[in-house]
């Protein structure tokens, strides 16, 4: 975000503080529980939403080098993730060509090949056939070139490994973030690294998680005893732009800053969450990024990856360490928080005795998203 920007959002911020108003949509809107419970509804997210967009399943210093991999998965689909040894980064499904075993079971790791641990069949880091034993005479009517990986479209952008699971998609990752590119950018991702990573099964609707973001309506209530003593009470700002969202969540310190100093950032004052459609979140604090990945299993079961990526620089150091797990530890347990509302959420929409969900003039962010999945859906 460049210079001007940042001074914007903080004006509008310390206006809307001034004149003690929240940041207001146009007016009440409602959200039917359908969308969070039927099984129709969660198939065409994953065949129009998960499968169809790129999907950010691994930050590039996961694989440090020439010939590393790692296991991961995506909307049900067991993949593997590789750098071959020019460095350049693949995905495939975990899955040997001869009777579909599970080709690698390590969760990450260096390899040349992989060996199936059923009948042997190996293949290269590129995903290529290699060898099977006694192939010739099993299999010796086959093409070899044939029988690699199945492969899955991979791109390596903005610091993380991105999936398409869908070949037909055309949704590029540089066409889908060209509306954000120059904040993504400056945000300097690639240069970050993995301190710590936590991963949880929240029983609730995937979107459910996303929404427990965009508003800071909930924050002296739900968080009172964890950040919301910190942050300015219902005041958060946004912005739109192409799928995503960009939210300003104000701090308690802001106001009394200096916003006429050379020296002013806003980050010192304000956490600014991205949330990248459909399921990357970071949020963008002071001296780290919180990047948040959101994997949805069913319409009421969502795995949550929390990953506190902080600069290559900061890692080292006992200090360091100590700083980091701190840091990381309020914000699995604030996260937590937000979890156990969500799935709190889950169960009213499972029990079905209302039909819809209430959205003041101050959280029309959650509606923004939701035009978003609808549009989606609609293409
Ligand atoms: S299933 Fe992999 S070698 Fe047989
Ligand atoms: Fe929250």
């Amino acid at each position: 975000m460049n210079r001007q920007e940042e001074l914007k959002l903080t004006e509008e911020v310390l206006e809307l503080k001034s004149a003690k108003s929240a940041f207001l949509g146009d007016g009440v809107e409602r959200l039917s529980y359908d969308n969070y419970r039927s099984e129709e509804r969660f198939r065409n997210e994953l065949d129009k939403v998960f499968r169809q967009l790129p999907h950010a399943i691994a930050h590039g210093s996961a694989l440090e080098g020439p010939d590393t991999f790692l296991r991961a998965s995506h909307a049900g689909v067991p993949l593997l993730i590789t750098r071959d040894s020019d460095g350049v980064p693949h995905a495939f499904v975990n899955t040997c060509r001869h009777r579909g075993m599970q080709l690698v079971a390590e969760q990450s790791g260096c390899a040349k090949r992989f060996t199936c641990p059923y009948h042997a069949w190996s293949y290269g880091t590129d995903g290529g056939f290699l060898t099977a034993p006694h192939f010739d005479q099993g299999f010796g009517e086959l093409d070899k070139a044939e029988l690699g990986l199945k492969s899955v479209s991979c791109v390596e952008r903005f610091g993380f490994i991105w999936i398409t699971l869908d070949a037909s998609s055309r949704d590029h990752v540089d066409d889908l973030f060209a509306p954000i590119a120059e904040d993504f950018e400056s945000l300097r991702i690639e240069g970050l690294r993995v301190a710590h990573e936590t991963v949880v099964q929240v029983e609730a609707n995937w979107k459910l998680l996303v929404e427990g973001g965009l508003e800071a309506y909930h924050f002296k209530v739900a968080h009172k005893d964890t950040i919301g003593p910190y942050f300015e009470n219902n005041l958060s700002t946004f912005q739109v732009f192409g799928d995503h969202i960009r939210s300003v969540l104000p701090r308690a310190t802001l106001a009394d800053s200096d916003v006429q100093d050379d020296s002013f950032r806003l980050l010192d004052h304000a956490n600014i969450l991205y949330v990248l459609f459909p399921t990357t979140q970071l949020l963008v604090q002071q001296d780290h990024i919180v990047w948040t990945q959101t994997n949805p299993i069913s319409p009421g079961l969502t795995e949550s990856r929390m990953v506190t990526l902080v600069p290559a620089e900061d890692l080292e150091g006992e200090k360091a360490q100590g700083y980091w797990a701190k840091n990381h530890h309020i914000t699995c347990t604030t996260l937590g928080e937000d979890s156990s509302v969500a799935e709190g959420i889950q169960r009213s929409i499972n029990a079905g005795f209302d039909q819809t969900m209430i959205l003041g003039r101050f959280e029309s962010a959650l509606g923004a998203f939701n035009d978003t999945v609808t549009r989606r859906l609609a293409s």
